[in-house]
């Protein structure tokens, strides 16, 4: 599966780790998006090249990441077929898969750990959609 990473300076820690995590998984390629340094740099940046990305099916898979998560999701849910999750656990990212079929995974790096977060990457990136009765209510965002 080729995934994308990005974050900004709030995230850029989180984004580390959990970049060096893929890294480490099977079946996974991963491509860093920046930013590259904790030097402040604007979240939409980042969050436009990743969501454009994955919208236009360069890759799989996103992973956003800034300080709360929150200014990554507005962007990204902006794009066509992006379906980016916020989430805070692991029953929010197992859900994001399970129930909305989240393409892009966003978290807030000044909001959890990193034991957490890697966890929350696991999730992500094996957990399957239910389809449907899902498939019917994603429908719904694209028709209605
Ligand atoms: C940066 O200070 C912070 O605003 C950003 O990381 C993010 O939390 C925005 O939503």
């Amino acid at each position: 599966m080729n995934i994308i990473i990005g974050s900004d300076h709030g995230g850029f820690e989180l984004k580390e780790i959990c970049r060096k995590f893929v890294e480490t998984r099977g079946h996974c390629r991963i491509t860093d998006a920046g930013t590259f340094s904790e030097d402040s740099m604007d979240y939409p940046r980042v969050a436009h090249k990743v969501s454009r990305a994955v919208s236009e099916g360069e890759y799989a898979r996103g992973i956003l990441i800034c300080g709360t998560g929150i200014g990554m999701s507005v962007v990204a849910n902006r794009y066509a077929g992006v379906r980016a999750c916020l989430c805070h656990n692991l029953f929010t990212a197992r859900l994001s898969r399970e129930h909305n079929d989240a393409n892009i995974l966003v978290m807030g790096g000044r909001v959890i750990g990193r034991g957490i977060a890697i966890e929350m990457v696991d999730l992500f990136l094996s957990t399957p959609f239910e389809g449907g009765r899902h498939k019917l209510r994603l429908n719904l965002i694209e028709t209605d």
